[in-house]
């Protein structure tokens, strides 16, 4: 891979299989102190360390907990990567730049240029490759806005598995389209919480009309999955998901490095944390100096609230627990909210890294994503994801201050997806923040 990047190669000597790297980056033995490791709840009924085992794919599960620095990206894996488009282009957001009249130069890397339409896939083709490879018939996941679902249903028909999707039932309900491609795909797709699982049942008695949540959803999958002798695809959090999407930063720099820049500030969303781990840690693997900002809502305020301690990824309880900036592992995010990025904690790499104060962060308020949203669609003609117009509202921020500063600096972000199938939530917040 460092052929690659260590190499000044002009834009039109690029081919893509140049720029896809050969190699994941796993940012592990980079952090600066040891990451605290999953563990057991203290006096335990049963050890979810050990269910790991059951639920995830074995090679998975290795590369969860390896400590290398590179861990090569297998052959079939890296043709499907170039099959389905990588490297995604870089673009210049130079109409951006010109309408905000900033010295500032904008690139964006974007990963709604896939088939789904977000970075999602990156982590989904591995998972589905290993699971197919040790010989498994079929794999469930659990979706939010249903992009990572339908990720996992793309990657599991390119392996032949069989896939069953728990869609948080909000989302289900109010984004159908979600689920046609899913279907399409060849997924099944339920409304989460589901009476066949008894995490699902719990939450219904507790409210017949549950809205679902995304650690239900995930506790639904994995107890599914376990009594169905299936595999279960884990798509953000676990640092092993950061590895897969590291393509999408190991590309941006290569990318860059052909067009002689260098960033001085690195910007993504954060939900989960894998697109932003994926985009932002290779730079810190070079030693980069470039200021680094993760961007969340403020109505799902984990960084400004949550707490650094140990807590489950899932809601009832069934994964090990890790260390992670955390609003706890029931919580459930204001019902009118539309822009995403509600999941409850942030991945324990990057959690690590904003307590040592290497990541910075920001949380906006959903008028202002709508406003950067718009300003993004206006000028540059994408439509954000809810979640990507987060990292599009402090990169306009970050162009302004350029601009108060009198400075040309590089400022690079991640657009983690498009929203052509988020418009419910366009139109809801058009509705509610008309001027
Ligand atoms: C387009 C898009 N961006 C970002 C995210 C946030 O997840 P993560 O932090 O794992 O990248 C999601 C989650 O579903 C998403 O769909």
């Amino acid at each position: 891979m460092f052929k690659t990047l260590g190499v000044s190669v002009a834009p039109m000597e690029l081919n893509p299989r140049d720029i896809v790297p050969e190699f994941w980056y796993n940012i592990i033995p980079d952090l600066p102190r040891p990451l605290p490791p999953p563990r057991d709840p203290p006096g335990a009924d049963f050890s979810r360390i050990d269910l790991l085992r059951d639920i995830m794919p074995q090679e998975v599960l290795r590369q969860q907990f390896t400590v290398e620095r590179f861990v090569k990206i297998p052959e079939e894996v890296r043709d499907r990567y170039l099959n389905i488009g990588r490297p995604t282009p870089l673009l210049r957001a130079r109409k951006l730049e010109e309408k905000l009249r900033t010295p500032a130069r904008i690139y964006f890397k974007y990963e709604g240029a896939t088939p789904t339409g977000s970075h999602k896939i990156n982590a989904a083709i591995p998972q589905a490759y290993y699971a197919q490879a040790e010989g498994i018939s079929a794999v469930t996941t659990e979706t939010g806005a249903g992009q990572w679902g339908t990720a996992v249903a793309l990657a599991a028909s390119m392996f032949g598995l069989k896939s069953s999707v728990f869609m948080v039932r909000v989302s289900y309900e109010q984004k159908p389209m979600r689920k046609t491609i899913m279907n399409l795909y060849g997924a099944d797709v339920y409304a989460s919480p589901t009476n066949f699982t008894e995490a699902g049942k719990r939450a219904l008695s507790r409210d017949p009309n549950h809205p679902g949540s995304l650690g239900i959803a995930m506790s639904e999958a994995v107890e599914y999955a376990l009594k169905q002798r299936w595999k279960y695809l884990v798509g953000s959090v676990l640092d092993v998901v950061l590895l897969y999407q590291s393509v999408i930063g190991l590309e941006t720099s290569t990318q860059l490095e052909a067009v002689g820049e260098e960033p001085d500030v690195l910007i993504g969303c954060v939900g989960g944390g894998s697109n932003f781990g994926g985009f932002a840690f290779p730079f810190l693997g070079h030693g980069t100096k470039a200021r680094l900002i993760a961007v969340g809502p403020a109505e799902v305020p984990k960084f400004s609230s949550g707490k650094y301690e140990y807590d489950y990824p899932d809601e009832a309880g069934l994964l090990p627990m890790i260390k992670m900036l955390t609003l706890g592992r029931e919580y459930v995010p204001p019902p009118i909210y539309a822009g995403g990025l509600r999941y409850h904690g942030v991945a324990p790499s990057l959690s690590l890294l904003m307590q040592e104060g290497r990541v910075e962060w920001r949380e906006y308020e959903e008028p202002e994503i709508f406003e950067a949203a718009k300003l993004f669609s206006e000028t540059q003609g994408i439509v954000p994801a809810p979640e990507s117009a987060h990292a599009v509202k402090a990169v306009v921020d970050e162009a302004m201050r350029a601009k108060r500063d009198g400075e040309r600096r590089t400022i690079a972000f991640n657009l983690s997806g498009h929203g052509l199938l988020d418009l419910s939530n366009y139109e809801s917040m058009m509705k509610r923040f008309k001027s």
